[in-house]
């Protein structure tokens, strides 16, 4: 009871002030919100150490088997990082290997202090990827987390770079606020168009799109990329996947769902419970020629809370498909 009180107050005071007071209140300093903020995250530490161990339980991600996931996870109690491989038509022989990492819904705020998107960032770094992928919701209700987390996102390392799409908790929060943070911070924001990943003479799109519920623009997008080419597509929300299919997109990531956040025995996910949702909730899948895998994300909505569904950094080993190998996957591909 004590805990749902907590979480109700936190998750909707600031929904009571107007967007001004919001702003003014979170802009300059204040004693009184610190000491707040400082509980509440003792708080959230507290919880974390007496019933993470009990409460959070590793399980099975969807469509692991079918596509030939490495099985190799490394879990600490609060991130799972997990592996898989992606198999991709097309891809140039010089990108085979290419490893992407993905960070999505961190969430910063009071229900994800600081020091968490720390430790979020130390292990994507630990992983030396060659390409960093960002699927929105970097903060929840407050701009006062905007440019800390621009800042702590800023310290990612990937050889090929670190691109960023918003989701959307970002634009209720303020769209061009969290851009500008971002690109302060040397991060790429895909907003609606796409860059090409250089290596030895080839070239790989990297597509970005503004959250569904604000202004996506798939074919803006893609515009100038060749139908069928590798192209990977950073999209906060799933529901994309049908519109990806239909312009052939090779690979989706997104996040969005949190995996459903809290996967309570026999009921199942409290959040996202739609049909689509509950297909493309987590994981890998497939829809015709488009692979899509749906991250767990990192932070919390609602509840600073998780059930049976850890929090994620997926690591992506990519490779050019290879006929034959990937039968059994056409076989469960739904059209
Ligand atoms: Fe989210």
């Amino acid at each position: 009871m004590l805990v749902c009180a907590l979480a109700h107050f936190a998750a909707m005071t600031p929904l009571r002030r107007t967007s001004s007071e919001t702003e003014s209140f979170a802009a300059r300093p204040h004693p009184r919100r610190e000491r707040l903020v400082r509980r509440w995250d003792r708080l959230v530490e507290r919880w974390s150490r007496d019933f993470g161990s009990s409460f959070v339980e590793d399980y099975s991600l969807a469509g692991a088997e079918r596509h030939r996931a490495l099985h190799r996870r490394v879990y600490d109690g609060r991130i799972e990082i997990t592996e898989h491989r992606i198999r991709l038509h097309d891809l140039p022989e010089s990108f085979r290997g290419l490893r992407i990492v993905q960070l999505s819904d961190i969430h910063h705020g009071l229900f994800l202090p600081f020091h968490a998107v720390l430790d979020a960032v130390e292990m994507t770094n630990r992983l030396q990827p060659d390409v960093i992928a960002l699927t929105g919701d970097f903060v929840t209700y407050s701009r006062a987390y905007i440019e800390p987390v621009a800042a702590i996102l800023g310290t990612l390392r990937a050889r090929h770079g670190v691109f960023a799409v918003l989701g959307n908790h970002d634009f209720r929060v303020g769209d061009g606020e969290v851009t500008r943070a971002l690109q302060r911070h040397g991060i790429e924001v895909l907003r609606n168009r796409h860059a090409l990943l250089r290596h030895a003479g080839h070239a790989l799109p990297i597509a970005g799109i503004d959250d569904l519920w604000y202004g996506a623009d798939l074919p803006r997008a893609l515009h100038g990329i060749r139908p069928g080419a590798p192209t990977i597509l950073l999209a906060h929300n799933p529901k994309i996947i049908r519109r990806a299919a239909h312009y052939q997109v090779g690979l989706v990531l997104s996040g969005h769902t949190h995996g459903g956040q809290i996967n309570l025995p026999l009921a199942g996910t409290v959040f996202g419970r739609s049909p689509e949702q509950m297909r493309f909730r987590s994981g890998w899948d497939r829809l015709g020629p488009t692979q899509i895998y749906v991250s767990r994300g990192i932070g919390t909505v609602v509840l600073p809370l998780r059930v049976r569904c850890p929090a994620e950094i997926p690591q992506f080993h990519l490779q050019p498909h290879e006929p034959g190998r990937d039968s059994q996957a056409r076989l469960n591909a739904d059209c």
